[in-house]
């Protein structure tokens, strides 16, 4: 905790480095008048957004306001009912749903890996989508990429941590070398500390490999940290975009004040206690 408060400190000064480490080579991604229902409830609300090639992207909001939804529109596992989205300006339905997700890594909460085989073979079930399974020396840089011992390749994840088997995830996902990383609440499942540690390892293989990253999350610390952009979802609409440092100065509107609100009580409290 008290590490992210002097994180929350100078965000300018994180985003300037940011800039200068950063080249992009993921993919834009753009949302045009995106709509969809389940049945009778609007859980998408005429999205149109314009995210850059390259940039960390937060999504915020309370649960139900779409988060998820709007994640899941990007690689099909959902068909939103009008609009389109395009990436780096192809619009998605024009491609084959597997071609696809072969360009777009996925991370869920609680990090999905098969309990019954060991990290590699979790990690080359990623490359088996480009036709690289039996790979080993891709599964070898992978954990590296990950911060994970190499020796970790033959253990089965129930004897990782819930860190490194998050790291694990994060390996797959990367295994078939996407441009655009969607992550839906990757590090819900862990403690605060390791929870702080991924992100912030995370975020530097973002800006090494020149990603595009769209994060969900209902923590809008973590956003403030971690992201480049913050958009706050409200009932299926958008309610603010704004950079962190503008959401912090209150410039995000009603909807994402009432959000900030928490973490800057907290960083204050922290902060006179430790004078
Ligand atoms: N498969 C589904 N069937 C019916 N309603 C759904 C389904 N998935 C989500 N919803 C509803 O759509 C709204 C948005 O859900 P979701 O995108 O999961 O929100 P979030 O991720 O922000 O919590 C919610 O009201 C939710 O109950
Ligand atoms: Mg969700």
């Amino acid at each position: 905790m008290i590490k992210r408060v002097s994180r929350l400190a100078s965000p300018r000064k994180a985003a300037k480095q940011r800039k200068t480490a950063r080249f992009a080579n993921g993919p834009a991604v753009h949302f045009n008048h995106v709509t969809h229902h389940y049945g009778r409830m609007t859980a998408l609300d005429n999205i149109c957004l314009k995210i850059e090639a390259g940039s960390f992207v937060a999504l915020v909001g309370a649960s139900g306001s779409g988060k998820s939804t709007l994640m899941k529109s990007i690689n099909r596992l959902i068909t939103p009912g009008s609009g389109d989205i395009l990436i780096d300006g192809k619009n998605i339905c024009d491609d084959d749903p597997y071609h696809l997700r072969r360009n777009i890594g996925f991370v869920i909460q609680g990090t999905g890996l098969f309990p019954h085989l060991t990290v590699a073979a979790n990690i080359m079930i990623g490359l088996r989508i480009s036709g690289r399974d039996k790979d080993e020396a891709r599964v070898s840089e992978l954990l590296a990429m990950v911060d994970l011992p190499q020796d970790f390749a033959q253990r089965m994840p129930d004897s990782l941590s819930g860190g490194q088997q998050q790291r694990v995830g994060f390996a797959r996902a990367l295994a078939s070398t996407p441009g655009l990383m969607l992550m839906d609440e990757p590090f819900g499942a862990l403690d605060p500390v390791t929870r702080d540690a991924l992100g912030e390892s995370y975020r530097r293989l973002h800006d090494h490999l020149g990603l595009t990253t769209i994060m969900v999350t209902h923590d809008m610390a973590e956003a403030l940290l971690i992201a480049d952009r913050i958009i706050v979802l409200d009932s299926g609409r958008i309610a603010a975009d704004a950079a962190p440092s503008d959401l912090l100065n209150n410039g995000g509107g009603d909807v994402a004040d009432a959000l900030v609100a928490v973490p800057r009580a907290q960083a204050q409290k922290i902060s006179e206690m430790l004078r």
